[in-house]
């Protein structure tokens, strides 16, 4: 539904409801950045065969050292380009906080953000007092609504509320940077330019491959280093003898997990939703184990268990 009721939008952000809200860039589809299940939605509305990192929008500068961390040798500099285009079309990609939800992120070490200026995002995100985390809100490989119209072409349906203000200002997503080293690595171009931070810091080049924005293909997307395999079926398997051998279950009925090292369930009443939630914290988890294998049961295919498996598939082949 089309409406201008702000009152309900944050209604529905608190309980964990998607909210298609405009921003001076284009309409984002927002949910609270820091439940997991709630972000989980934005996945399966948008209908994304993958998982790609969001931007988390903060209510106010205040946050930004409760979702990112500032390193010493940078933070000069960050506070500087956030002074000049903060609130504005202008994201950074900084080191995350641990209150940060895993899916936000994609698994990433890395948190983007940003803060909005357009008065009815910063009214709902401000009355909420919690991050919103907002990709475009259009279906997957379409392009990014600047209506509510547009977004009602895209997600009517699937979302419980459209948030109208307009046609958006710039029409274009906000300029996306990396701090690194005091210097400036420009990942998305957009209504902030080259030229405008270059009066900050030197602009360093980032090479196509760093480019990519299909997640799982940039160089820094958290892999897991224990080998990955995947499995139809846990009760079908059982790891040798004196290998230590981790398992991440889809759904955990009926399981004999004994044989295993260690065990995760990514849904125990096999809720896509839940399990897409779940999935970076507990391959970080058992990662972090020193195991020498990890097993992971294929989940079903279909709505998000197609991002689910595109990265069970992309940990399995390295
Ligand atoms: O203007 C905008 O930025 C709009 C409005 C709604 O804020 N949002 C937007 O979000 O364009 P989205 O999800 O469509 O694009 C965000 C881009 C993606 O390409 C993603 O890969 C990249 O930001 N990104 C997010 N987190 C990242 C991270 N930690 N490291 C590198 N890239 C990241
Ligand atoms: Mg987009």
């Amino acid at each position: 539904m089309i409406s201008t009721d702000r009152v309900a939008a944050v209604e529905l952000l608190r309980k964990g409801d998607l909210v298609a809200l405009p921003t001076e860039t284009v309409y984002g589809l927002a949910a609270d950045a820091l439940n997991s299940i709630a972000v989980a939605k934005i996945f399966e509305a948008k209908e994304r065969p993958r998982f790609d990192p969001l931007i988390v929008h903060l209510p106010n500068r205040e946050w930004l050292r409760r979702i990112a961390e500032l390193p010493a040798g940078d933070r000069q500099l960050i506070l500087k380009l956030a002074d000049k285009f903060w609130p504005g079309p202008f994201t950074m990609v900084l080191p995350k906080c641990k209150l940060v939800p895993d899916i936000v992120t994609a698994g990433l070490d890395t948190v983007a953000v940003r803060l909005s200026a357009h008065p009815v995002f910063a009214e709902i995100v401000g009355e909420l007092d919690e991050p919103l985390a907002a990709p475009s809100a259009n279906r997957f490989g379409r392009v990014s609504p600047t209506t509510a119209r547009h977004v009602l072409d895209e997600l009517d349906g699937r979302i419980p509320l459209i948030v109208d203000a307009g046609p958006t200002e710039h029409g274009i997503e906000s300029t996306i940077v990396a701090i690194r080293d005091s210097k400036i690595a420009i990942l998305r171009r957009g209504p902030i330019t080259h030229e405008q931070l270059s009066e900050f810091a030197d602009i360093v080049s980032v090479t196509v491959a760093q480019r990519i924005s299909a997640p799982g293909q940039l160089p820094s997307h958290y892999a897991p280093t224990t080998p990955l395999r995947l499995i139809d079926n846990a009760q079908a398997f059982s790891p040798q003898k004196n290998r230590r051998v981790g398992l991440l279950a889809w759904s955990g009925a009926s399981r004999s997990p004994q044989a295993f090292a260690a065990v995760r369930n990514l849904s125990d009443r096999g809720d896509l939703r839940e399990g897409a939630a779940n999935l970076f914290r507990y391959l970080r988890e058992l990662d972090a184990l020193g195991l020498e294998l990890i097993v992971a049961e294929r989940v079903p295919s279909r709505g998000l268990g197609m991002a689910i498996m595109d990265r069970l598939e992309r940990a399995s082949h390295r």
